[in-house]
């Protein structure tokens, strides 16, 4: 895998490097052994420049905009596949038969209830909860429901646990929902499909017969694939720093939840919709734009930007796309469309977002079609830990089942006060 080396002068010393070349991305410098070769620790905080694990998942080219799932573009997965089959794709690595689909399918299917006593966590909760919030608790309360597969050492187990994760994910976020406005749980229906049931188990009531339209199914599939995975972000970082210590999964994945519900990340969808609305109408749009720009101002545009879409997200044109097949499904118009159409297009074209490679990214989009669905901002991050969740429990199992996986531990460069002496509280 070494195809050459790296030298490193350091004072009068010089020191040799193994290269690494994947099969797409940038050549990485091994430096594994820089610490006991050199005494020095490399300096990287936001990890800009460091590769953390090695991964056959997901590859991002953020200069040219491009996607992959097992070398499988975002684009065609989004238009001709389901969230199953992605689902299916990123945990085993190829795309399944048509048997193997269906007994996938099945066995999500088959895992999508909860144990009934979860319910009462719920009520636990204020009812003006956040639902990220319920999400992070509830979730990481299902490490005490599932003591017959907790042996993360055991490929069976890691399966079961994957399969139990992304089948109850949806009935976890439908009933965060269902709580906030005090309607009934709804158990899940089985014949519907994975995505189908979510929107039943969502704006379903028991008192009346749910059809799942399929316009706003597909559009919601969609979705979800588009979340599925994204290689070694924030909180998939986190979701493997979590399990290298030997976590349960469930565990893993509620600090998952927890890192993604950060506004500079999943929470960003949700901060895009309040500023778009907040910007309200477009000759507003040059003000928010100079607030952008402007180095004592906080503000910035949400939405726009990502540590390595250094072009336009793939995943925003999909959704751009998408908002106009919902609104015409649902034959509805909502002005913050028109603002969104026309902010990107100046920001497009004004030099500091040129300059600084920033394009809009998924959530610049996504918060439109969920609030023309139906959904609450709360909501918005939600939907992307369900989608999500697939995405971090394989990259989980393939730190697992990595043979040379270590527990993460950076290193940090000390800057606070040198070796002293205590002085005791009288003398103070
Ligand atoms: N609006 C205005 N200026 C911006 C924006 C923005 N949305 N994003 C970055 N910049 C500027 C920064 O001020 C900085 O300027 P400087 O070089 O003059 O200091 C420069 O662009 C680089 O920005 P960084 O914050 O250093 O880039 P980083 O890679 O660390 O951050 C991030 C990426 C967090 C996504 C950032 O672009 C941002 O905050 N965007 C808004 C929030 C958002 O949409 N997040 C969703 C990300 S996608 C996801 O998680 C699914």
């Amino acid at each position: 895998m070494s195809d050459d080396t790296a030298t490193l002068k350091l004072g009068s010393e010089s020191y040799e490097f193994p290269v690494f070349k994947g099969t797409q991305g940038p050549d990485v410098v091994d430096i594994r052994k820089l610490y006991g070769q050199t005494g020095n620790f490399t300096f990287d905080p936001g990890f800009t420049s460091t590769a953390s694990c090695e991964s056959a998942l997901t590859f991002i080219d953020g200069d040219e905009g491009i996607l992959l799932h097992r070398g499988y573009n975002i684009e065609q997965l989004s238009e001709q596949s389901s969230f199953m089959e992605v689902s299916y794709l990123l945990l085993n690595g190829e795309l399944p038969s048509k048997a193997e689909l269906e007994d996938f399918s099945y066995t999500i299917s088959r895992h999508t209830m909860l144990h009934e006593q979860l319910a009462t966590f719920y009520k636990g909760f204020r009812r003006d909860a956040h639902p990220m919030a319920i999400m992070c608790g509830v979730v990481g309360a299902l490490s005490a429901f599932y003591h017959d597969s907790t042996d993360i050492a055991d490929p069976e187990h890691r399966k079961i646990s994957s399969h139990r994760l992304i089948a109850k994910m949806p009935t976890i976020a439908a009933m965060a929902y269902k709580y906030s406005i005090g309607q009934p749980f709804l158990y899940p229906d089985n014949d519907l499909s994975y995505t189908g049931n979510f929107l039943r188990m969502t704006f379903g009531v028991p008192a009346e017969t749910y059809e799942v339209n399929p316009v706003i199914e597909r559009a919601m599939d969609r979705i979800f694939i588009l979340h599925a995975d994204h290689e070694q972000n924030a909180s998939t970082s986190t979701v493997r720093l979590a399990g290298s210590s030997g976590a349960n999964p469930f565990a893993c994945i509620a600090a998952g939840i927890a890192c993604l519900w950060g506004p500079a990340h999943g929470g960003a969808n949700e901060a895009a919709l309040n500023m778009l609305r907040e910007i309200g109408t477009p000759d507003r749009i040059p003000h928010y734009i100079e607030r952008a720009k402007d180095k004592n101002d906080p503000f910035r545009l949400m939405g726009f930007g990502h540590r390595v879409y250094k072009n336009y997200d793939p995943r925003a044109t999909v959704m751009r796309k998408t908002v106009r097949e919902i609104m015409a499904e649902l034959k509805v118009t909502d002005p913050v469309f028109e603002v969104a159409l026309q902010l990107e297009e100046m920001a497009l074209n004004d030099p500091y977002f040129i300059e600084k490679k920033l394009f809009p990214n998924v959530d610049f989009y996504s918060g439109i079609i969920l609030s023309a669905i139906g959904f609450p901002t709360e909501m918005f991050t939600v939907l992307f830990a369900l989608s999500r969740t697939v995405g971090w429990v394989a990259q989980w199992n393939e730190m697992i089942s990595d043979p040379g996986q270590k527990i993460g531990r950076p290193r940090q460069l000390y800057t606070g006060p040198a070796p002293r002496d205590y002085i005791p509280l009288s003398q103070r």
